[in-house]
């Protein structure tokens, strides 16, 4: 509260803040859209369509969507919290100290979603290997389980860096 009370919301830092937001937003939106796509692959496809299905796999079946769009989302998630954890994390702590604690939380977050975001990918990368119904829920799952923690930490991360992310001085 101290930090707050003495230090002036920047341009810069406020600019930063409103770019968080904005990536955070792609980030649970294409979320929504990933977990969707499993969904349908869960329950949309009777078993006797199974072997249509897989010759479909290299033709923009559903399967295939969906691998390819676990590991695009993937990787950009990544991407992010690498940034966060390279760049973004080091400049909220030289910006106010008091900040250590909460920061030490998201990179501890961060470790744990990038485990939950390697099943995801190994995961949906098995399903076009072999085509079954308990690979299908392992990917369900496994979103699902990203999905809990991901938009926790998004939410947290907000509410908790905003203040000082919006009075950084670079
Ligand atoms: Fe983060
Ligand atoms: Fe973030």
């Amino acid at each position: 509260v101290a930090f707050e009370e003495q230090t002036p919301e920047t341009a810069q830092g406020k600019a930063l803040f409103q770019e968080l937001l904005m990536i955070h937003g792609m980030i649970r939106r294409d979320l929504a859209t990933v977990a969707k796509l499993a969904a349908e692959v869960l329950d949309g496809l009777p078993p006797h369509r199974l072997q249509a299905e897989i010759s479909r796999l290299e033709a923009n079946g559903p399967l295939w969507q969906l691998k390819v769009n676990c590991l695009r989302y993937c990787r950009f998630v990544h991407g992010h919290h690498n940034f966060e954890d390279a760049a973004f994390f080091p400049m909220l702590r030289a910006t106010n100290p008091g900040i250590d604690p909460v920061v030490d939380r998201l990179e501890a977050e961060h470790r744990k979603v990038s485990d939950l975001l390697d099943e995801v990918e190994a995961s949906a990368a098995s399903l076009t290997e072999l085509d079954n119904d308990a690979g299908r829920e392992r990917v369900f799952d496994a979103l699902r389980a990203l999905a809990d923690d991901l938009l926790a930490h998004l939410e947290y991360e907000e509410l908790s860096v905003g203040p000082t992310l919006r009075r950084v001085a670079l």
